[in-house]
């Protein structure tokens, strides 16, 4: 295998851990509150925090990298429409990502500080709606950014 393409499977490995962890996240996480059991939001969130570490930050670095990379072996203008729109969206999807990482690192402190029996605080919960708020952008621009990918169109900016 040429140096191209080990590239882009690492490229297409990386987002693959990039969407799959962020959606798997977010349903676990999703899920844990709705069942009102601090138990289970405690065990989540602390699984959600270190998912997000151990999978989604490497995943968030070695994409753009990769994707530049890639772009300048094939000869494609960072320029280019479909490149820019993916780049642009790319720091719109960032910008989402890294309040979520505080919010769920706040909403494992408080769930871990909650006592047993004890209703959490109103912050919690509002913390949780921002967190599923800002998944939705998220995601929305990952999905065009794997169709600019893919089709490659011609966009003039
Ligand atoms: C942020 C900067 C990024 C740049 C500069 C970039 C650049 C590139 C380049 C140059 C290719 C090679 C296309 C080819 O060989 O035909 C590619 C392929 C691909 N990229 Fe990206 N990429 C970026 C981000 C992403 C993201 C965030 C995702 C999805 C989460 C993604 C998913 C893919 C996929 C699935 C392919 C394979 C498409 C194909 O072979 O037709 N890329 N990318």
């Amino acid at each position: 295998m040429d140096e191209y393409l080990f590239l882009k499977l690492i490229h297409i490995l990386s987002s693959t851990l990039l969407f799959g962890t962020g959606l798997g996240t977010a349903f676990h996480g999703w899920m844990a509150n709705r069942t009102g059991s601090l138990a289970a939001r405690r065990v989540v969130n602390r699984n959600v925090v270190l998912a997000d570490w151990l999978f989604t930050t490497p995943a968030v670095i070695v994409q753009p990298v990769t994707g530049v990379w890639l772009a300048q072996i094939a000869g494609f203008p960072l320029s280019s429409g479909w490149l820019v729109a993916a780049m642009l969206l790319y720091v719109l999807v960032g910008a989402c990502w890294v309040p979520v990482v505080f919010i769920q690192v706040e909403m494992r402190r408080i769930a871990d500080r909650t006592p047993d029996g004890e209703a959490l605080p109103p912050r919690y919960f509002r913390l949780s709606r921002w967190w599923f708020g800002l998944g939705w952008p998220a995601f929305t621009g990952v999905l065009i950014i794997y169709w600019l990918m893919v089709a490659k169109p011609e966009i003039a900016f």
